[in-house]
């Protein structure tokens, strides 16, 4: 009896050495401060979080209008735009407008229009063709661009509101590129892709660079990861359960060892 519960609290002691050890080395093993853009109000942050639906279609909105001239979105499929509130016509109708390069019955390249279970089709053919059209930079794929990037959201937030400033004398800002002291090297070689009033909104939102940045950054949120809410409620109910079944499993050995001393 005193062995075995010498054993149990010893495993006790581990596993808070193991929590409190990796919550340790998570902290301090981050970014430097000064790497670190200014921490924003994220409201599908913490362990409740969710996607605002309003906020999702109007970044929807952004990237549709604004950032697909130039970023593709190929791991989304225009039927998972669903969790934003779209309706099934709505979807259906917005892939037709896409048009999708297929192989036809005789083996040659043709297209047809979009339909919801495609996904969002490439800009270009390849790198090269990608590269051609802007100016030799690689406009990175945006479905995963949150998570590519540490503190994905205050970093994209940062870098779409950080324009317009007057780079530093050390700074030498080359043909094409634009200062942005938000960028690795304090330049760019994306034109300030925002400015105010660049989409309207069917819901009246003031349409200000600041806002759309919000709005695009939500919705590069839910591309890099639409499960996030599952993932959430999972994780609740699992605690639930653990926490249920400890007060259990507790009652249970009290009752069973009550005669033992
Ligand atoms: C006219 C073309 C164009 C448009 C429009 C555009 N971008 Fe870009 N973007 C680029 C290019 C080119 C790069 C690569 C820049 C580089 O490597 O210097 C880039 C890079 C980026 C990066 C990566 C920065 C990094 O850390 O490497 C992000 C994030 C980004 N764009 C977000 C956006 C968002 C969000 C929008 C829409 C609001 C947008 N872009 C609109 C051309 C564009």
């Amino acid at each position: 009896m005193k062995n075995y519960s010498k054993t149990v609290a010893l495993f006790v002691w581990v596993m808070l050495a193991i929590i409190i050890g990796s919550v340790g080395f998570l902290r301090f093993t981050t970014v430097p401060a000064h790497h670190v853009p200014p921490p924003q109000q994220w409201g599908f942050k913490g362990p409740l979080g969710t996607y605002d639906k309003a906020a999702l279609q109007r970044g929807f909105q952004v990237y549709k209008e604004v950032c697909a001239a130039c970023h593709e979105l190929k791991r989304i499929r225009f039927r998972e735009l669903a969790a934003l509130g779209f309706s099934e016509p709505q979807i259906k109708a917005l892939a037709a407008t896409y048009s999708i390069k297929i192989l036809n019955e005789s083996g040659e390249e043709a297209e047809r229009p979009g339909i919801p279970s495609d996904a969002f089709p490439p800009i270009h053919p390849n790198e090269l063709a990608t590269r051609a059209a802007n100016n030799g930079a690689l406009p990175p794929d945006q479905s995963l661009i949150i998570k590519a990037r540490p503190h994905g959201e205050d970093y994209i937030y940062a870098l779409l509101t950080g324009y317009g400033q007057t780079p530093p004398k050390d700074i030498v800002v080359g043909e094409g590129r634009y200062y942005n002291p938000v960028m690795a090297g304090g330049q760019i070689s994306m034109a300030p892709p925002l400015k105010d009033g660049q989409v309207t909104y069917s819901d009246g939102t003031k349409a200000t660079v600041s806002q759309m940045a919000k709005d695009v950054v939500e919705f590069l949120s839910w591309t890099a990861e639409p499960e996030m809410e599952d993932r959430k409620r999972t994780g609740l109910a699992v605690l639930l359960y653990m926490l249920v079944m400890t007060i259990i499993f507790y009652a249970a050995k009290r009752k069973i060892w009550k005669d033992v001393k």
